[in-house]
């Protein structure tokens, strides 16, 4: 079977690295000539555990190749993957342009019947529209079935998550593509549950957002924690003992981030409201991570009135650890404040740090270790969770600030690890440690 793949993101990339490591013939396509030439090399461009490994194999073993020609890459494909991004708009409704123009080349190059398959997050209804609109336009007769089947990686993870998925979800509307995509995860040791198209699509964003939801509602219990003298982590401890809650994504902090929960969130509520319907739920989890995104401004306001001229450590940036990736990053959202009120910032990140420079060239000092970030500060950010962090030694703060207010946004230490290190120690519902 040949099996082509549109987009070299995250999504698309992972999806046909995969593929191709369990046997199959791949072709990933990018509109990007340098992204095409650096994956021809084996550098997988985005920074992700394992994937080099697996491209290296893929491209030794002939079974992945990488193109611009979108003509070459779908003219005789039996299946195409789309996983090009669907960016949300200011009102929070998704950004269809890639995806449309993926279709618009498909009915243009195709030679022969194929299945299309959305892997992307799609508003519901997507595969239907797709699927007319790639028909209406294809040559000689040529005709392609839509199937939703919607991919769980999470980014740093991506290739695990792939390989070993919890769950394949294949929605589909006729019996010959469910073959297809059984055929396509025959080697995959995962439940696969076929279901209607739109329940499919519905599934990707119902799952995200449950799953954003669970962060809002324990980072707002974390926050009557600190009100009411309770621990978050021995809360959340209590709680996941529970089957019927479960104890991940019980993990609180200063708010999710990254290029999915922020955007499926919006995507979902809009989709609701223009059918006159509000999804409340899923708007307080929006509303609530916007304020927790600031919690540690907030919390360092209670010290400063303002930043003017304050030595400020920031020790991560991306949106979570194993990944360079900082869409929604709390550190986004916090950073900018910070500079614009007049602190000097310094900061770290082990894989963060080139793209926070797109953004950021010249307004903060990049830190090649932790211990140089500490030099001399006055309050320390912690926006990510990065072992670095978490395993270092935590008498550093005492030992290189000037003085040692921690304000940590992932709890990345033990309160019994920070007591008497002479540190001021505030992290997300718990107690504060002084001293
Ligand atoms: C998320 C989902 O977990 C994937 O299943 C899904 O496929 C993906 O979105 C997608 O739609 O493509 P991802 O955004 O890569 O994956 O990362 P997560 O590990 O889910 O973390 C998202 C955010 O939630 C991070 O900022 C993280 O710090 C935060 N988070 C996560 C918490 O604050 N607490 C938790 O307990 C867990």
């Amino acid at each position: 079977m040949k099996i082509a793949v549109a987009g070299t993101g995250y999504v698309g990339l992972v999806t046909g690295a995969c593929l191709a490591y369990k046997g199959h013939k791949v072709v990933c396509l990018d509109v990007d000539t340098n992204k095409i030439e650096r994956l021809r090399s084996g550098d997988p461009v985005i920074y992700e555990a394992g994937l080099e490994e697996i491209l290296h194999k893929c491209i030794a073993d002939k079974t992945i190749s990488f193109t611009t020609d979108y003509k070459e890459a779908y003219k005789d494909a039996d299946a195409i993957f789309v996983g090009v991004g669907t960016p949300d708009k200011k009102d929070g409704s998704v950004n269809l342009s890639y995806i449309n123009s993926v279709a618009d080349q498909i009915a243009e190059s195709l030679e022969k019947d194929a299945l299309v398959i959305i892997k992307s997050t799609v508003p519901l209804g997507t595969s239907d529209r797709i699927e007319s609109r790639i028909n209406s336009n294809t040559k000689n007769g040529v005709k392609v079935e839509l199937a939703s089947n919607p991919e769980f990686l999470a980014q740093g993870t991506a290739v695990q998550n792939t390989l070993h998925p919890n769950r394949i979800i294949i929605g589909v509307k006729s019996a010959k593509s469910e073959k297809i995509l059984q055929e396509i995860y025959k080697d995959f040791d995962a439940p696969k549950l076929v279901v209607k198209r739109h329940s499919a699509e519905m599934i990707k964003y119902a799952s995200n957002d449950f799953l954003a939801l669970k962060i809002s509602y324990v980072n707002e219990i974390a926050n009557l924690c600190e009100l009411t003298g309770a621990d978050i982590d021995e809360v959340t401890k209590g709680m996941g003992y529970d089957p019927r809650i479960g104890s991940s994504f019980l993990k609180a902090g200063t708010g999710y981030g990254g290029s999915c929960f922020p955007k499926d969130t919006k995507a979902l509520h809009w989709m609701s409201n223009i059918r006159g319907h509000e999804l409340k739920t899923v708007r307080a989890a929006i509303d609530v991570n916007e304020g927790q995104k600031l919690v540690l401004i907030k919390k360092a306001h209670h010290y400063f009135d303002n930043f003017k001229d304050v030595n400020i450590a920031v020790l991560g940036l991306t949106f979570k650890p194993g990944t360079d990736d900082l869409r929604e990053a709390p550190s986004l959202s916090c950073i900018p404040y910070l500079l614009d009120d007049g602190a000097k910032i310094k900061a770290w990140d082990p894989v963060g740090e080139a793209n926070f420079r797109k953004f950021y060239p010249n307004e903060l000092t990049y830190c090649k270790t932790i211990e140089e970030t500490l030099e001399e500060a006055d309050i320390c950010f912690i926006f990510t969770e990065w072992p670095e962090i978490c395993n270092m030694d935590v008498k550093e703060f005492a030992r290189r600030m000037k003085k040692p207010l921690v304000l940590d946004g992932r709890n990345c230490f033990k309160l019994k690890d920070i007591k008497d290190k002479g540190v001021l120690y505030l992290s997300i519902g718990r107690a504060p440690i002084k001293g």
